[in-house]
């Protein structure tokens, strides 16, 4: 079943892509950053996509995700790619999937822009203006799906000359926006991190992690399904 009001809220809605300016999505090999939206208008890039061409339900009851702050290094205007590290970027190659649901339909939602940012092995984020190593958006698909290729973010140290003991749990960043839904903040972590008992860390945030070994290439993946709500009318 589609969300007809969402459909028709997405095709009437005289803000769309069309106000990014068509260039500035233009995938480039050195992956230019669109034109900067503020945080709070983010949910301003709107994709119109078809119904799935079957009925997708959850397998189990949805779960609302558990919400975590920006942080300091969320960054306006990272660009569309799902590859959010180069190639040769030192680290662990991993590829994080899931689908994005609506809590209130238990359909899966499709259009939905994701953002991701992590660290580097370095412990450092990418400044976000000149750099966007470890930085990526995408728009998850008629079935709700997404998938990007990254490094593993690790733990790092915030403040490693002020407070040096103090270790945050390896995490990706990520922020959920949608029409009609209240925009998620999150962090994905990983289950059995060294660093887990970061107060920040939570284990339904938690991520199983698979090692996969595909024609000599080896590599890690993990799943993460969103559950967005709608927001209070
Ligand atoms: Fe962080």
């Amino acid at each position: 079943m589609v969300d007809l009001k969402r459909r028709t809220f997405l095709q009437h809605s005289t803000v769309g892509l069309a106000t990014l300016g068509v260039s500035g999505l233009i995938l480039r090999c050195d992956a230019q950053p669109t034109q900067p939206i503020s945080r709070d208008n983010a949910d301003q890039i709107l994709i119109q996509m078809g119904a799935p061409q079957q009925e997708i339900t959850p397998k189990g009851e949805l779960r609302k995700i558990t919400p975590q702050p920006y942080g300091p290094f969320y960054r306006t205007g990272a660009p569309f790619r799902g590859k959010l590290s180069l190639p040769g970027e030192p680290g662990t190659t991993f590829v994080l999937s899931g689908r994005v649901w609506a809590y209130d339909t238990k359909r899966p939602l499709p259009g939905v822009v994701l953002d991701f940012w992590h660290v580097d092995m370095q412990e450092k984020y990418s400044d976000g203006v000149t750099d966007f190593r470890n930085r990526g958006r995408l728009v998850s698909s008629e079935t709700g799906q997404y998938e990007v290729e990254g490094i593993r973010p690790i733990p790092y140290r915030p403040n490693p000359t002020g407070a040096p003991e103090f270790w945050r749990c390896a995490h990706f960043h990520l922020v959920a926006v949608c029409p009609g839904y209240q925009p998620l903040v999150t962090e994905i972590h990983f289950q059995g991190d060294a660093k887990k008992n970061d107060p920040m860390y939570r284990a339904e945030n938690a991520i199983a992690v698979e090692e996969r070994n595909v024609n000599g290439k080896v590599f890690q993946t993990g799943v993460f399904d969103l559950v967005l709500e709608r927001t209070a009318k």
